[in-house]
């Protein structure tokens, strides 16, 4: 056994008959840290140098082969030996070098496993290049010897993609040679290195495989490769690049694409996108280590009741079915209910159209779904989920039924987009199990789950919603009890901003392009349209008491309301629908609504670049975004990003808006809000978070860290 007993590499080596086993044993997902770098590269060393090795066997010690480079190294400086230096060094050696893969092979560790001779896997294994995700290319040559081994067609779609390859998929496309018969990975890796020695199997290297021998198929694939990415990866900076990757592997020599693959990783590597989905890679770790995750053990959710069967309800209902748990639906009357059924239906419907589930699974899914016009149904439920119309009265009618059916230790949650759940809590008698659960619209799809934390509910409730989330797979961010929580509070201030811009001169069209080639899907006036104008209006005028007298308020929406003009679903809002068109085009009449409510407010209006909208519609959504870190709604500035980006389709290669303010400098942020407040200085009011962090030239990431 090699070691040494100060620094214990993380790669250790012993001869097993002939064979040299070399095992990956760093924590928790042995990522390829300068540690494991040097220890590989010392094993081949060994390896070579050593007459009573004939093979090498590279095996991964815990749940995973290899999870690729160490993402936590990208950004600091480098430590030789390079990864590219390793897997190459891996290839040169002289006696067969076997990878027996379990778990994840990812990135770099697929392309360490590459490197190697032959190739086995077993059951459960992940194999695939999954650097597209972190604004980057495979970097270690598997841009090179993925073509050359799979082909270019199922090489581009592997890396272009960064899906995951089963152990079978890999076996089939030519990734690995064999599929072990038992998940005993050791075992059957042992066992492929002997087969190999008996049969005195050579050192094959991937280099001089020939799956790019066909030129024609092969630039064939590469130029609808470019086509296609051209067209889906927009914004995008490493797509196109692990085009221009594959095809070096086609037209250059083996080194010349090495070489080239390692400018174009470089270039990848300095990206502030790169930047941006690293950080959203780790903040959506970071976000499930609530503190009550670590102090509290959850209860037990085994059944769940949704109250309310409309547009929320139902989806809430399809995501517990979907991860498998029993749903009882409560609803005020049997057509409501019948109405809610319907609307569970519909999706799995929509499925069974699209070829993607069998009338079987529909059958097999809904015999867990029940619904009742009786609270007294839910009185074995362990958690219930309240969904239905957004007014305290109701709300506080239903809790009184769940405090008198549900058992005790039951959690009982509100999906409210807005009301104050301290009081919704305070109206029970056990406002220790009362959480806020916003899901999102469409709940069964949308990733974003706000757990909303009141004063009174205990950790254990808040550990089971974040357990919960897990079960149903969704992206749980903690959150305080204020109006709008984390993510509609700031909605609400950067719509505000895009209103303001568009009373002061810019078309609604503008703004939403602007936001648009900023990152978004979509932009505010398209999303209010396919969300429904009505929604917004009725909150606003439900507000409208409350509201600042000083306050600006632009009425243009309201205009448009008046004339029932909702959207989508009315064929026109801010865009025409014609036809039940789900594409809206431009309507002269809302720019004339728009022009006569400019000249009520007095307004000359003015014209604004796409820059111009973007710096105001950020600054407002940072600046409220530091204010609930301030007021610690959210726990840290990355709860902010992981809210935008799961919620609000914020651009996740931007990382979200703090890591985006901090990426272009939180004090010409804080710069901007101070010339935008000479014109309205109630709006734009600097947050006290962001003044002090620039006083103290700290930035955004700095209080993650400190955390
Ligand atoms: N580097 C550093 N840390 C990593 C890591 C990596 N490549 N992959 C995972 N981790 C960390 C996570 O941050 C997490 O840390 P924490 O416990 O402190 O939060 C811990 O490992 C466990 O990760 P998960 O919670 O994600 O564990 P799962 O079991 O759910 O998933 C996994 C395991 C499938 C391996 C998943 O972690 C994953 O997809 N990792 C990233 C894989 C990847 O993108 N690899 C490519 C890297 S880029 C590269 O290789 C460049 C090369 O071409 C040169
Ligand atoms: P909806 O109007 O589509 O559905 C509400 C349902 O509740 C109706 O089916 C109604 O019959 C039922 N209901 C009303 N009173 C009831 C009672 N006393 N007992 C049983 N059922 C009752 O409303 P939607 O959009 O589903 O919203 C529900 C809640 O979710 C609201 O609090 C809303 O703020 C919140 N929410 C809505 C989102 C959205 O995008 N629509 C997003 C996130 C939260």
């Amino acid at each position: 056994m090699a070691s040494d007993s100060i620094h214990p590499s993380p790669v250790s080596y012993e001869l097993r008959g002939k064979v040299l086993l070399v095992t990956i044993d760093n924590p928790p997902v042995n990522a390829l840290g300068v540690d494991v770098r040097r220890g590989l590269a010392a094993a081949i060393e060994h390896a070579d140098a050593n007459d009573a090795v004939e093979a090498v066997l590279l095996v991964g010690a815990g749940r995973n082969f290899i999870a690729g480079a160490d993402i936590r190294e990208f950004g600091k400086p480098p430590q030789p030996p390079a990864l590219p230096d390793v897997c190459n060094r891996i290839e040169a050696c002289r006696k067969p070098v076997i990878a027996a893969i379990h778990g994840a092979a990812l990135g770099g560790g697929l392309e360490v496993a590459l490197g190697a001779h032959y190739r086995l896997a077993v059951a459960g294994a992940k194999l695939g290049l999954p650097e597209v995700q972190l604004g980057l290319l495979p970097g270690a040559g598997g841009t090179q010897r993925t073509p050359r081994l799979i082909g270019a067609e199922a090489a581009l779609s592997l890396i272009l993609s960064g899906r995951h390859a089963s152990a079978q998929e890999a076996l089939k496309l030519g990734l690995v040679d064999r599929v072990g018969a038992s998940d005993d990975v050791l075992a059957e890796g042992l066992a492929y290195a002997q087969e190999l020695l008996a049969a005195q199997a050579p050192a094959r290297r991937t280099r001089d495989a020939q799956g790019l021998a066909n030129r024609e198929a092969a630039q064939a694939a590469i130029a609808a490769a470019r086509a296609d990415t051209a067209k889906k990866s927009r914004g995008l900076f490493s797509p196109m690049k692990i085009v221009d990757c594959v095809e070096a592997a086609l037209n250059e020599s083996f080194d010349d694409g090495l070489r080239f693959e390692r400018k174009q990783f470089l270039e990848c590597l300095d990206s502030p996108q790169r930047a941006g989905l690293v950080h959203a890679f780790f903040a959506e770790r970071e976000v499930q280590k609530a503190p009550e995750t670590k102090s509290a053990t959850p209860r037990a959710i085994n059944t769940i009741g949704v109250i309310g069967g409309g547009t929320m309800g139902a989806g809430i209902a399809v995501a517990a079915l979907d991860a498998g748990l029993p749903v009882t639906m409560i609803e005020r009357d049997d057509v409501s209910l019948a109405r809610g059924r319907a609307h569970v239906e519909k999706v799995y419907d929509g499925l069974i159209a699209k070829g993607r589930m069998t009338a079987d699974a529909k059958a097999q899914i809904l015999a867990r779904f029940s619904g009742s016009t009786s609270y007294d149904a839910l009185a074995q439920t362990d958690l219930v989920i309240e969904a239905v119309f957004e007014e305290m009265g109701v709300k506080q009618a239903v809790f009184t039924e769940l405090d008198r059916v549900c058992k005790p230790g039951a959690v009982l949650a509100t999906n409210t987009s807005y009301l104050d759940i301290d009081a919704i809590a305070a109206s029970v008698s056990r406002p220790q199990d009362v959480v806020g659960l916003h899901f999102f619209s469409p709940a069964n799809i949308m990733k974003l789950l706000e757990v909303v934390v009141p004063k009174q509910v205990t950790a254990d409730v808040v550990a089971t919603a974040f357990e919960l989330a897990k079960k149903l797979r969704k992206v749980p961010v903690r959150a305080g009890v204020c109006d709008g929580f984390i993510g509609n509070r700031l909605l609400a201030v950067y719509r505000a901003a895009a209103d303001h811009v568009m009373e002061d001169g810019a078309s609604p069209y503008q703004i939403d392009k602007a936001v648009r080639d900023f990152g978004f899907p979509m932009g505010p006036y398209q999303v209010i349209d396919l969300a429904g104008g009505d929604i917004g209006w009725a909150s606003r005028k439900r507000r409208a008491a409350t509201r600042d007298p000083n306050a600006r308020y632009v009425q243009i929406a309201d205009r448009l309301c008046e004339r029932s003009w909702f959207g989508q679903k009315t064929g026109r809002g801010f865009y025409l629908y014609p036809e039940g068109a789900r594409t809206g085009t431009p309507d002269p009449e809302v720019e004339a609504i728009i022009d006569a409510e400019r000249e009520r407010a007095g307004i000359k209006p003015r014209s604004f670049t796409d820059e111009e909208i973007i710096r105001r519609y950020m600054a407002a959504m940072i600046n409220e975004g530091a204010n609930v870190v301030h007021e610690k709604i959210a726990l840290r500035p990355l709860d902010v990003d992981v809210t935008l980006l799961y919620g609000y389709g914020f651009p996740r290669y931007r990382g979200g808006p703090m890591k985006y303010a901090d990426m272009v400098g939180l004090e010409n942020v804080l710069a901007d809000i101070r010339e935008f407040a000479k014109e309205d200085p109630l709006f734009w009011r600097p947050s006290p978070l962001i003044v002090e962090l620039v006083e103290r030239g700290a930035n955004f990431a700095s209080l993650d860290q400190s955390a």
